[in-house]
């Protein structure tokens, strides 16, 4: 048994993703020390530009559990909503007659996306200290818009990620990681060799192979098709059939995070974000050349 000098390093050294939960309300009180814990991370020149939506009706969290294809987000009791917020501070500095360009600037947006996890992780790990589990959901990003209509989010209010917090239903199992020495870079970055570098990704996935079938590989060969074209498809290819199995890697780049597929949605994501009140893409006018 792993000995830990104390119960925060063995919380943290032990934590794994929830996604099975038990039917057991979190009582108030819990709710409160955890979301106080969140409120209380650090966050740039402490302005806290982020909000957080509290989900618990039921047909809240299954339409939102339907929109994002992952069932078990209906099963948690609660889900929250973690949004940059310069809706807040906009109207304070107006009644307070002071100038606010903070959804025209990329460095206000860029800080508030860190504020925003910052406090989503304070709020995983008080989670996990109360006996909670907690599963991020990265996939809303899909549907904001629908979420900006369901949550009726004004201009400067946009959801960056969900958190589903619940009783676990069976104990977790921490997951593998690439170790410290390979994440940890001494003073310099310091590149693997390729051994050291396949070795690494090798321990990480250990034993976890993915079969092959036709229809993985005629998806793969289109996505290296598409991204590098034939003479790589067929190099592609052969790999995995003389390997006899589709690694982790051709599987996240070429069947899940689909790597022909990824960069095509940038021109909607740049679009949503301007949906919602942010537009520092586009060249700053001020007053006085207008
Ligand atoms: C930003 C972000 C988005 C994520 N989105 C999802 C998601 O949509 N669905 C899901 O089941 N897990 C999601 N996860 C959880 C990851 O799959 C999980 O953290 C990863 O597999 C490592 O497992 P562990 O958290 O148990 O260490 C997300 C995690 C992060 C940090």
């Amino acid at each position: 048994m792993t000995k830990y000098p104390n119960q925060t390093i063995k919380l943290l050294h032990e934590r794994a993703s929830c996604r099975s939960f038990l039917d057991k309300k979190i009582p108030a009180d819990v709710m409160r020390y955890i979301l106080e814990a969140g409120i209380r991370a650090a966050t740039g020149g402490n302005l806290q530009p982020y909000s957080i939506i509290k989900i618990v009706k039921q047909a809240t969290k299954k339409r939102i559990a339907k929109l994002a294809g992952q069932g078990f987000i209906a099963d948690a009791p609660v889900n929250l909503i973690f949004c940059i917020d310069w809706h807040r501070l906009e109207r304070w500095a107006k009644l307070e007659t002071a100038p606010f360009t903070a959804k025209s600037a990329f460095r206000h947006f860029w800080i508030s996306f860190q504020d925003t996890m910052i406090t989503a992780q304070n709020i995983c790990t008080a989670a996990d200290a109360m006996g909670l589990g907690s599963v991020y959901i990265g996939t809303v990003m899909e549907f904001f818009p629908t979420l900006k209509r369901m949550l009726k989010l004004p201009k400067g209010v946009m959801p960056v990620v969900l958190l589903c917090l619940g009783y676990p239903k069976t104990k977790l199992v921490p997951r593998k990681k690439l170790s410290v020495d390979v994440m940890v870079h001494k003073e310099k970055y310091q590149d693997l060799t390729d051994k050291k570098l396949i070795d690494a990704f090798n321990k990480k996935y250990t034993g976890m192979k993915i079969e092959v079938t036709p229809e993985r590989l005629k998806t793969i060969e289109r996505v290296c098709q598409d991204v590098a074209g034939e003479k790589f498809a067929k190099k592609c290819l052969d790999k995995i059939k003389k390997q006899g199995y589709i690694s982790w890697a051709q599987r996240y780049f070429g069947l899940h995070y689909v790597a022909n597929e990824m960069p095509k949605k940038n021109e909607r994501f740049l679009k949503v974000i301007e949906q919602f009140g942010f537009n520092w893409f586009k060249k700053f006018q001020p007053v006085k050349n207008k």
